[in-house]
């Protein structure tokens, strides 16, 4: 496999920090990171235990570290906590309670300010209303609600009584919601009448209510009003937010938890068809989160922070929900499209609140390139001082215009390499430090063991491409598969089992320097504007509809989402393969998985290009898609007439 990593990129620009951001940043130099860096990763007991001191703990750990039962590691093995302490009691305790925690900003430009008190106040009421409705320490709670300050204060809010939340981003339809209910048993769900998005109002409710006529676990729906249109609610299961609130007590103390206690699971795409419900506990998950995002974000007491991902993706889990509050932060929260009521809306919050440190997706990079600099140059932006992207492999020219453009060539960009499973940042730059190179992730974090392997998990050679694993557990990392441990340790552990490497799923490379570059996944993921798809499911739903005999599926390279989804479906006996029919497969994608798994193109052929042995293609099926000119070796191909005659279709379907 390793062979087949192809290393194309040659970019040697390098971005020393500017010295104004090095004399101010929480780590100066190299030397600094090195010897830090050191420790973490010989004496990680030492290096941990230290940043742990800082936190509330209600009893201390017995161990930092604890890896006798591998690969299920017990970070502060014996401690006791609630991560909401830590979040918010515990800066009101400081003084800090008046601090803004979040300036949130709604689509229609409605807004509201919330200090660290009221974030405290309303997380205590939202879980004083959980409990009344039968919601208790280890139940599973469902979140399906727009980026409005309730869902911060829900998220937290079970945290505080120690249920599990599993948040499902708004984009997903129904049966997404189905799967994801059902595989954790949830109780309860929250959700709201309706979002902005791009002006128009997204009836989330109605959704929801599809939803749960397949769910049977579910007792309760609670619901936000936030857009008010018409919705149904059915009595003794639905139940209004602002109704179940009134007269309930602004006091609830935190449940102490387990540092083992499961604090969320959050579903991602794997190789296989089903979703997987990653599951991170409560102790490892707060030190590692709060402390890559107090140095890889150089967060200090005056910084306006601002991440631009939704909760519904771990993004806005670790580098929303939970590290800046950790670290008594102010954030940005906004609700909308990035294009309403116009293309510069980003950069008239920015603004509005002075925010000095942003982190957002190449995607969305890609996007502002596109609609221009006019709308950048309306506003002064000036209070940035310190960019970040995550998600996707950015292209240097991306990275170019948002170092030059919006960056002012002065602050540093955090290119952060991580994952659902990882929990918390694992390779990036640290700003104070690492000269940064446009596309490239640089530099691991403290305690990432972090190396380049071949198939039998041999180093390779610098510039040589091979599989990204990480040689030791670290704080924030995943610590099951909801229900399936089997599963966690066959995906992510099993390849390496002799080392005990956990197996990452991209290819990498590093370089003479020690610089690592993401290569993409090595495996049938595709990873559609920051977000990950599985080939798989796409391929499972697909086949699942009466026109499809069978169906492949793959990314190609797309100027702004990075990859777009290219289906190839051979069709039922007499079906017939006319546009409207690859229409409605586009369409019942969107409404079996969610709006965002839209395929970009679906092409009807005679026959899927496969190998004498039975193995489709890919390769020549993302070439295809992209209008690429076809260069590999044909002669394995069991059918070259058939695979002509769909390049030539393709074409004439593409232009
Ligand atoms: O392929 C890598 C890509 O996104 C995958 C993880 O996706 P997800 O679990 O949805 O989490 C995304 C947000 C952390 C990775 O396996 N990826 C993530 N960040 C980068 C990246 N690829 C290149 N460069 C990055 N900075």
């Amino acid at each position: 496999m390793s062979q087949d990593i192809d290393v194309t990129m040659s970019e040697d620009r390098l971005f020393p920090p500017v010295q104004e951001f090095v004399d101010k940043a929480h780590i100066k130099s190299r030397e600094e990171y090195d010897a830090m860096y050191k420790e973490s990763i010989e004496d990680p007991e030492a290096f941990w235990g230290r940043i742990a001191e800082c936190f509330t703990w209600t009893k201390k750990w017995d161990r930092v570290r604890n890896w006798d039962n591998a690969p299920v590691a017990k970070w502060f093995d014996g401690a006791k906590l609630n991560i909401t302490e830590n979040s918010l009691d515990r800066h009101v305790a400081e003084g800090r309670g008046d601090k803004v925690a979040i300036y949130w900003e709604g689509e229609p430009g409605d807004s509201e300010v919330i200090t660290y008190s009221d974030l405290l106040e309303r997380v205590s009421k939202a879980a004083n209303t959980f409990k009344k409705l039968g919601v208790g320490k280890g139940d599973r709670v469902a979140i399906y609600l727009p980026m409005i300050p309730e869902l911060a204060v829900t998220v937290l809010a079970c945290a505080r009584i120690g249920a599990v939340h599993t948040v499902i981003f708004g984009g997903f339809s129904a049966p997404s919601l189905v799967d994801r209910i059902n595989d954790c048993s949830a109780k309860l769900v929250v959700t709201s009448d309706g979002g902005y998005r791009r002006g128009k109002v997204l009836d989330l409710k109605a959704i929801v209510d599809e939803a749960l006529e397949n769910t049977p676990c579910i007792e309760h729906c609670l619901v936000v009003k936030r857009t008010n249109n018409e919705i149904t609610m059915k009595d003794g299961r639905d139940v209004y937010w602002c109704e179940q609130h009134e007269g309930v007590s602004s006091n609830c103390p935190a449940e102490e938890m387990d540092s083992q206690d499961p604090l969320f699971i959050l579903y991602t795409s794997g190789s296989t068809g089903k979703p997987k419900g990653i599951q991170h506990s409560t102790g490892g998950y707060m030190v590692g989160t709060a402390t890559t995002t107090k140095y890889i974000f150089d967060l200090k007491e005056d910084d306006v922070y601002w991440c631009t991902a939704d909760v519904g993706w771990i993004t806005g889990h670790s580098y929303f929900a939970y590290g800046p509050t950790l670290n008594c932060a102010t954030q940005v929260m906004y609700e909308g499209a990035p294009n309403f009521p116009d293309c510069d809306r980003f950069w008239d919050v920015i603004e509005k609140y002075k925010v000095s440190i942003f982190y957002t997706a190449p995607t969305a990079i890609r996007a502002f390139m596109k609609w221009g600099d006019e709308f950048v140059d309306k506003h002064d932006i000036s209070s940035l001082r310190l960019l970040g992207t995550v998600g996707e492999p950015i292209n240097p020219e991306a990275w170019m215009w948002y170092h030059k453009k919006i960056g002012a060539k002065k602050c540093p960009i955090v290119d952060t390499w991580w994952q659902t499973e990882t929990g918390g940042v694992m390779i990036a730059p640290l700003p104070g430090v690492t000269a940064t190179r446009p596309g490239c992730a640089t530099m691991p974090f403290f305690g990432v063991d972090a190396a380049i392997v071949d198939e039998k998990g041999n180093e390779v050679p610098t510039g040589k491409g091979g599989l990204l694993v990480v040689k030791q557990p670290w704080p924030s990392m995943l610590t099951n598969v909801y229900g399936d441990t089997e599963r966690y340790k066959e995906v992510y552990w099993s390849r390496f089992e002799e080392q005990g490497y956990y197996l990452a799923g991209d290819g990498a490379v590093k370089d003479e320097n020690g610089y690592i570059t993401i290569l993409g996944r090595i495996d049938d993921v595709i990873n559609v504007s920051g977000h990950r798809l599985s080939t798989m499911e796409l391929e499972s739903v697909l086949v699942a509809h009466g026109l499809v005999a069978e169906a492949a599926v793959v990314g190609y390279e797309h100027d702004i989402k990075g990859e777009g989804i290219a289906a190839f479906i051979t069709a039922s006996n007499n079906v017939d393969q006319s546009p409207d029919n690859r229409d409605l497969l586009k369409k019942y994608v969107a409404k079996e998985i969610g709006p965002f798994a839209r395929p970009d193109q679906v092409h009807f052929t005679d026959a899927l290009p496969k190998t004498r042995s039975g193995k489709i293609m890919r390769r020549l099926l993302k070439d295809i898609a992209a209008g690429k000119e076809l260069k590999q070796d044909l002669t394995t191909i069991e059918d070259v007439a058939a695979l002509h005659k769909l390049v030539e279709k393709v074409q004439a379907e593409l232009s």
